[in-house]
């Protein structure tokens, strides 16, 4: 509908309110002109998939995607809100089960395969429950929906033992119940826990009461807010300053449901490529080109495995976006590519900021003016702001035709071999004005199928801006490249913006409490869709303790993207710079690791992109209930993680803390990653009753060269041998570590994924699987290799399979092929210091079945 008609019914619809406001007698609050309060049922009206209800001049329609996921609209002019997004992908928004409807005593509703929707009438409370009735969401009383003007506000009931997460990047603890929230992406250097917005606007959060997990998204791109138990001890609420009010409201039970549901709303994350897992090398910034190939010769030189080198805005002319400084970079095309025969890949940065230099022979700037790309100003003029360039224009990244053009930007870069790309400053940053963005009243024009094409003011454009600019950039390298998997790095974003970029937490700091920060906040980011993220090692503002350096590469070599990143003028940050030897050797230990762990790695991350499960997970992810009569984990732990599915990391201590560290395990048994042993008493039945039973973990003594890491007893964790790169092919044998079960949790499970690490042939099954199982036996144990699927070569022709947890030496091991092409007994070694019996398997991928007794 067109504006002007739109506000006239606005209008319309306020005049009948304000007629049946009188013909009311209630002791009701006073209606005022542009508001609008959702207190009673006036009307209903069955749908197939749902209900359509009016409360005076407002429509508001309940409708099931699917028996699990409900979509929420309300138009307080009788009208609802255009339906289009940026976020939800088209096939599941228009998608519709039908449902049963449900009518009782003063309420009216429906009911899927596993929810009901009850609606009480007068007053009008909507309460949405499972079917063995505990609730999902349920309004407030007396707060019903209002609208006051364009903005509104939704209020629901908080059990005190409810907890919260999600909402992307917002610093604080993991749980954000007692916390309260706006989303408007900003430029936030040096936040700090308490900032409140940082980058990134993601309008979803999740709901965990007893087990039971959900998931709300406000799929608004206004200026929303949130608010966890501030308002009301027993209430959240959430609305916006303007915009829809176009819901999603998705059941688990399980919490791993409801981010798998939020994958299926707003997309997968595309499968990275591989060398996005090795280590990166970045700092603001480095140059000039001598500078990058120093650093280049020494990440080889220590034996620092690395996979890319990032150039910061410096490496350009002038700091303007697709330039390259030819000065500073005088062989830029040939540095590219000796890197690349160092088997290091570069990362450039291309900021959405064009520099404003008409007829400067300045390509950006010609062709986007020429194309009338830019965004502009109420009286048609092109905006100009000051970045980094100076004065600079934007690219219209909602309006397709212009996205479209950025994305050709890149075909210089990409041609020179330029491995991926950095879309920083995009909230988007403006200097030298107070609102640290763009005037209000910029205008946009949206040109998007599924939208009407209109124009739009930056309120409304604002927090999506960056999560378009990036669609343009992976957009366009795909087009450029259509075989191979762009990436993509973003500091702003809005719900949904995983399909195109990985995200990183921005300008931290060198300080303790930031380390501690990227736990929670790295979580948060999984659960809403972004898994590729990192936190800058190091840190960002400031220059770090050797100390910290040192525990900050510990812990990072466990998160899912590992860059160390630091700000102009701090001391230098490079694994081999600000420490002792030993601090070199520690830091060099646990990129290792993460590098004989990348088969572990990838696994995790192909689970991620086909399902929307987090690599990095809370711990109440992998351990949501008090099923089987074991106690539930504290879901609001939030210095604990699990990397994958089987690793649980725990966060180290403060230089000021003196007490030991106490590491919670979840129940069943754990092994200490590093020395194999398992951790006495897990691995029991526990917990039975939880109100007597002690919290069940393990005290650690505060070592630097030890990050607390535990093994999940009956996983199964693929391993490498050493390289240097991810484009080294590892030489050996796959290493299977297995970490028995015990005799009351019997599963036993891991499995490997590989492909070719850059292309999308894995598509047309050009990748390699094998899923392992273990059992116990009477005599010992059984590990069974299934047949591998997929047609990809893999590098391994044996496998080294490691048990853990033995107290002696196998006493007999015998291996035989599921093809039967061979059997035999094989010898075993034994390693005391690590309570490990090693067998070396051959594993010709047609399955294979190993025994062993000890
Ligand atoms: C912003 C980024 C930072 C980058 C700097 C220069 O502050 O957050 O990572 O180094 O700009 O481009």
């Amino acid at each position: 509908m067109p504006r002007a008609s739109q506000s006239f019914s606005v209008v319309l619809g306020v005049l009948f309110l304000a007629a049946t406001t009188q013909a009311k007698s209630t002791a009701q609050a006073p209606q005022r002109p542009g508001f609008v309060r959702l207190d009673r049922v006036t009307a209903s009206r069955p749908l197939p998939n749902g209900i359509e209800i009016h409360s005076g001049p407002a429509v508001l329609q309940i409708t099931a995607l699917r028996d699990d996921v409900l979509r929420m609209r309300v138009g307080p002019a009788g009208q609802l809100p255009e339906d289009a997004s940026w976020a939800v992908l088209p096939t599941a928004r228009t998608s519709s089960v039908n449902v049963t409807q449900e009518t009782s005593n003063g309420t009216t509703g429906f009911k899927t395969a596993k929810l009901r929707i009850a609606i009480h009438r007068d007053p009008l409370e909507i309460r949405i429950t499972d079917l063995d009735g505990h609730v999902i969401a349920e309004q407030f009383p007396d707060r019903p929906i209002e609208y006051h003007g364009a903005a509104f506000r939704v209020y629901m009931r908080s059990p005190f033992d409810e907890h919260y997460f999600g909402l992307g990047d917002k610093p604080g603890p993991l749980d954000r119940r007692n916390e309260a929230f706006n989303d408007w992406n900003t430029d936030a250097f040096g936040w700090q826990e308490s900032t409140d917005p940082i980058y990134k606007s993601i309008p979803w959060f999740l709901t965990f009461h007893q087990g039971v997990a959900a998931g709300i998204f406000l799929d608004n791109t206004w200026r929303a807010s949130f608010d966890f138990n501030k308002e009301y001890r027993d209430a959240y609420s959430f609305g916006s300053e303007n915009g829809p009010l176009d819901c999603y409201i998705v059941y688990g039970p399980e919490p791993k449901s409801v981010v798998q549901s939020w994958t299926w709303l707003t997309g997968t994350t595309p499968m990275p490529p591989l060398w996005a897992f090795g280590y990166q090398q970045s700092r603001y910034s480095y140059y000039p080109e001598a500078e990058v190939r120093r650093i280049a010769a020494r990440l080889r030189s220590e034996h620092i495995p690395a996979d890319v080198i990032w150039l910061d805005i410096d490496f350009q002319l002038k700091n303007r976006p697709f330039t390259v400084d030819p000065e500073r970079f005088p062989t830029f095309d040939q540095m590219i590519k000796d890197l690349r025969a160092q088997h290091l890949r570069t990362v450039v940065i291309t900021d959405l900021h064009i520099a404003d230099l008409p007829n400067s022979g300045y390509k950006p700037y010609d062709e986007g003016a020429a194309g009338d790309h830019f965004v502009k100003n109420p009286d048609g003029s092109t905006y100009v702001g000051v970045v980094w360039p100076g004065k600079a224009v934007f690219p219209d990244f909602t309006h397709q035709p212009s996205r479209e053009w950025w994305g050709t930007l890149y075909a210089d870069f990409v041609a020179k071999g330029v491995a991926g790309f950095w879309n920083d400053m995009n909230e988007p940053a403006i200097f030298e004005v107070p609102s640290k963005t763009m005037p209000d009243n910029v205008q946009h024009r949206i040109k998007e199928p599924g939208f009407a094409s209109r124009n739009a003011n930056h309120l409304e454009i604002h927090n999506v801006f960056g999560m378009q600019n990036t669609r343009g950039t992976y957009e366009g390298l795909l087009k450029l490249q259509p075989d191979n998997r762009a990436f993509v790095m973003t500091r702003a974003s809005y719900a949904g913006g995983h399909r195109y970029a990985a995200t990183w937490t921005g300008d931290n700091s060198a300080t303790w409490n930031h380390l501690r920060q990227t736990i929670p906040q790295l979580l948060n980011l999984g659960l809403s869709g972004f898994s590729m993220a990192g936190a800058d090692v190091g840190g960002f503002a400031g220059s770090p303790q050797p100390e910290l350096l040192t525990r900050w590469l510990e812990l990072a070599a466990f998160q899912p993207i590992d860059r160390d990143h630091t700000a102009k003028g701090t001391n230098p940050q490079e694994p081999w710079e600000n420490g002792t030897p030993e601090d070199l050797d520690l830091r060099r230990h646990y990129i290792e690791e993460r590098y004989r762990l990348l088969p572990y790695i990838y696994t995790t991350a192909e689970e991620m992109s086909r399902t929307g499960v987090p690599i990095m997970r809370p711990l109440f992810l992998e351990f949501p209930n008090a099923a089987s009569g074991q106690q539930a984990v504290d879901p609001t732990i939030d210095n604990e993680f699990l990397f994958g599915p089987d690793l649980l990391v725990a966060q180290g201590q403060y230089p000021d803390e003196v007490d030991d560290l106490f590491v919670s395990l979840p129940p069943g048994g754990w092994f200490d990653y590093w020395s194999g042993a398992r951790i006495d008493g897990t691995g029991s039945r526990r917990n039975i009753d939880n109100s007597v039973s002690p919290p069940t973990g393990v005290h650690l003594h505060r070592s630097l060269a030890t990050l607390p890491v535990f093994a999940r007893a009956g996983a199964i964790v693929p391993q490498q041998p050493l390289v240097q790169s991810t484009e080294e092919k590892p030489e050996g044998p796959l290493t299977l570590r297995v970490y028995p079960p015990d005799a009351f949790n019997q599963d036993c499970k891991g499995s490997i994924y590989v492909d070719d690490g850059t292309t999308f042939a894995f598509r047309n099954n050009a990748f390699h699987r094998e899923n392992f199982t273990c059992r116990l036996t009477p005599q010992g144990l059984i590990v069974a290799v299934t047949a591998a699927e997929g047609t990809y070569p893999p590098w391994w022709k044996l496998l080294s399979v490691e048990v853990y947890g033995a107290g002696k030496a196998a006493a007999e091991a015998s291996y035989s092929a599921l093809d039967g092409s061979g059997s035999a007994n094989l010898s075993t070694s034994y390693d005391p210091e690590h309570h490990r019996i090693t067998a070396l398997v051959p594993d010709n991928g047609k399955g294979v079945e190993l025994k062993l007794s000890y």
